[in-house]
């Protein structure tokens, strides 16, 4: 019997697409080995069981390519993935996307963009229908609000799933959703929170705090990275809304109050040497019995793009259930435990509890 895959259409080929694609080269070699992964088995999905079937970029050294050979192209980095890697996606030839407001002034110090286009909405559902897509995964750089938009109204139209991974509002927002709940299609996002990252950690700590009773009376969370995402980064203007996604997954975690001077919480800086490594520097101030202070600083080291591909994984194989079994309403549990700013009726649901409705729909679709 054939192994059940999932046919998905990358939208911006960089190293968290690569990481993506060499994880699916990875677990399809590693012999079934499960080790680095939260769902071995999403029903009948396999760890492997993601099959790129499109791609789309604006990087001249990567339209045109074979994906296998875009994924180290250009400004893309080793991701630290290990194993006797098989080509995954080398009979796919990265398209040309619209650039829209997808390649910042940043980006494009860097990155020689294959001619601006607006986008041909047509023949971009047209290509999604004739690849056969199941699920678009949208990885353009943070600040892409309108190339974002136009590629959900893309999803909508060819009749696909979306997840969104990147720091724009769609999934949180209900006109999107509206559209998405109609059409009986899966919308998963908003903006990836890592497998083990910064976020998910520092929601451990503040959850730690509510649950034994001490107040939070300051935070921050301070990244640093050396990948083509923390470079685009430094252009502030793009950030604002990174900034409120990192920041409303870690306050949301927090029962009690902060104030706005009190956290601080988002990308600092771009340090080169440190490539796909990234670092993150939390600090947690707070009162406990009888008042008496307390203080923690962490600090956390991690490969940044596997770090999202153990994620996107599990959303995307989660979407294509939901939409086998014609029960795409998981898609908001979903987005709580595996995004940073999912819709506001989950967001303020602990990690355990979307954790937990999770894991009982995959095995049988009860739960929610
Ligand atoms: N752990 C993580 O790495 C993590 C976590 C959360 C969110 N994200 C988000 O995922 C996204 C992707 O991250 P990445 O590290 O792969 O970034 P990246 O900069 O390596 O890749 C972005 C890719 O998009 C391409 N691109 C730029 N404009 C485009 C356009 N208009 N159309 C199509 N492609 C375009 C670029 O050429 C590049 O190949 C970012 O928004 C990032 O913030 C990543």
């Amino acid at each position: 019997m054939d192994t059940p895959l999932v046919r998905v259409g990358v939208i911006g080929v960089g190293n968290c697409a690569r990481a993506l694609l060499e994880g699916t080269a990875h677990y399809r070699s590693a012999s079934g080995s499960p080790a680095g992964l939260m769902f071995p088995e999403v029903g009948p999905y396999g760890a492997g069981a993601l099959e790129p079937v499109a791609a789309w970029d604006v990087d001249v050294e990567k339209v045109g390519k074979d994906l296998w050979t875009a994924r180290a192209a250009g400004q893309n980095l080793p991701v630290g993935i290990g194993g006797d890697l098989l080509p995954v996606g080398a009979d796919v030839r990265v398209l040309r996307a619209p650039t829209l407001d997808g390649a910042g002034a940043r980006y494009r110090e860097r990155v020689t963009v294959a001619g601006d286009s607006a986008g041909d909405r047509a023949g971009t559902v047209a290509q999604v229908r004739a690849a056969k897509v199941d699920v678009l995964l949208n990885y353009l750089p943070v600040g892409s609000q309108e190339a974002t938009e136009w590629w959900a109204g893309v999803a909508l139209e060819a009749g696909v799933g979306f997840v969104n991974n990147v720091p724009v509002f769609i999934a949180r927002r209900d006109e999107w959703r509206d559209r998405f709940r109609a059409a009986g299609l899966p919308l998963i996002g908003d903006d990836i929170k890592s497998q083990l990252g910064a976020t998910y950690l520092h929601r451990v700590l503040v959850r730690a705090f509510s649950d034994r009773g001490i107040t939070l009376d300051r935070t921050y969370q301070l990244n640093v990275g050396g990948n083509m995402d923390f470079y685009n980064m430094l252009e502030r203007d793009r950030l604002a809304s990174k900034r409120e996604s990192k920041t409303s997954a870690v306050t949301d975690a927090y029962d009690g109050e902060l104030g706005g001077d009190d956290v601080h919480i988002g990308p600092s800086d771009y340090v080169r040497f440190l490539g796909d490594t990234k670092k993150a520097f939390i600090r947690c101030e707070g009162r406990g019995f009888g008042g008496a202070p307390i203080e923690m600083e962490i600090q956390l080291t991690v490969p940044d793009s596997p770090n999202s591909a153990g994620v996107v994984i599990d959303a995307a194989r989660i979407a294509k259930l939901a939409m086998d079994r014609g029960d795409t309403a998981v898609d908001e549990w979903v987005s709580a435990w595996l995004f940073k700013a999912p819709p506001r009726a989950v967001a303020q649901e602990s990690d355990q509890i979307a954790r937990e409705r999770l894991v009982r729909w995959i095995g049988g679709g009860a739960g929610r």
